[in-house]
């Protein structure tokens, strides 16, 4: 079964919006995560950003201690970072790569050029008992790039096809081009021994377009969620969520 870690970053940013640096306020990531979870999903994922512009420590360490299911950490390959992953002991790592101006994760790992230095991370992580991912785009060179540095799951950038499929209408021959990227991407993780994970821009129109990838273990969707959320409830947007990915055939 295709499972949901539910993005609980944008929560902080909507505490921080008027809370900065105050070390409380509303609302509340880790009750949302736990709404998730009552709602069904199978992991929470928090991006502990070297700016903190959203999720602060104090709330990965609460997340730790308060979450039932799988704890993904969303982080730089950062000696900061790194150390406070270390001793959190999350689940699992995603290493993405951080700019301070970008809005949000903006492209994928460079796998090809800091190889050695991933895998030093990647090292770490499986000696601490933390599994680890890399975020890349769907790209022949990067996946091969990421199975050498011994990491056991890949999340492939689904960025470009979200917003190819915003843009289907005019052109559906570039979302078709997309899709087929992230299918060759999956097959090739799958035939390296990757897990495959995907990520960034899903929603609920766009989703049902991406079944056609296969071996799919998890999706890592938040700013939908957490938007839908906002009329519905934290709990019914997992829950219209978690219904669409049931029609997924891996
Ligand atoms: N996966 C990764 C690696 C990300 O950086 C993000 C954005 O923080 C997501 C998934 C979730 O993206 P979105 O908020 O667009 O669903």
């Amino acid at each position: 079964m295709l499972k949901l870690g539910v993005n609980i970053d944008h929560i902080a940013t909507l505490r921080e919006a008027r809370y900065r640096g105050r070390g409380f306020g509303e609302p509340c990531p880790v009750a949302a995560a736990l709404a998730c979870e009552e709602a069904g999903a199978q992991g929470i994922t928090a991006h502990l950003r070297e700016d903190r512009r959203h999720i602060q420590a104090r709330d990965v360490w609460a997340l730790r201690r308060t979450i039932r299911t799988r704890l993904n950490l969303e982080m730089a390959n950062a000696p900061e970072i790194v150390g406070i992953a270390l001793e959190l002991k999350p689940d699992i790592v995603c290493l993405v790569p951080e700019r301070r101006q970008e809005l949000t994760t903006e492209g994928g790992l460079d796998v090809v050029a800091a190889e050695y230095a991933l895998t030093e991370t990647r090292k770490k992580m499986n000696d601490a008992g933390i599994a680890v991912s890399l975020f890349v785009a769907p790209d022949p060179g990067q996946i091969e790039a990421s199975a050498r540095t011994g990491t056991q799951y890949v999340e492939l950038h689904t960025g470009q096809f979200a917003e190819a499929f915003h843009r289907a209408e005019d052109d559906r021959q570039h979302c078709e081009m997309e899709l087929a990227r992230l299918v060759a991407a999956a097959q090739q993780a799958n035939e390296l021994g990757l897990k495959v994970n995907a990520g960034h821009g899903l929603n609920y129109e766009n989703l049902p377009a991406l079944y056609r990838v296969p071996h799919l273990v998890e999706l890592n969707i938040g700013h939908s969620i957490v938007s839908r959320a906002m009329s519905t409830g934290m709990g019914n947007a997992v829950r219209d969520l978690l219904c669409l990915m049931q029609a997924y055939r891996p």
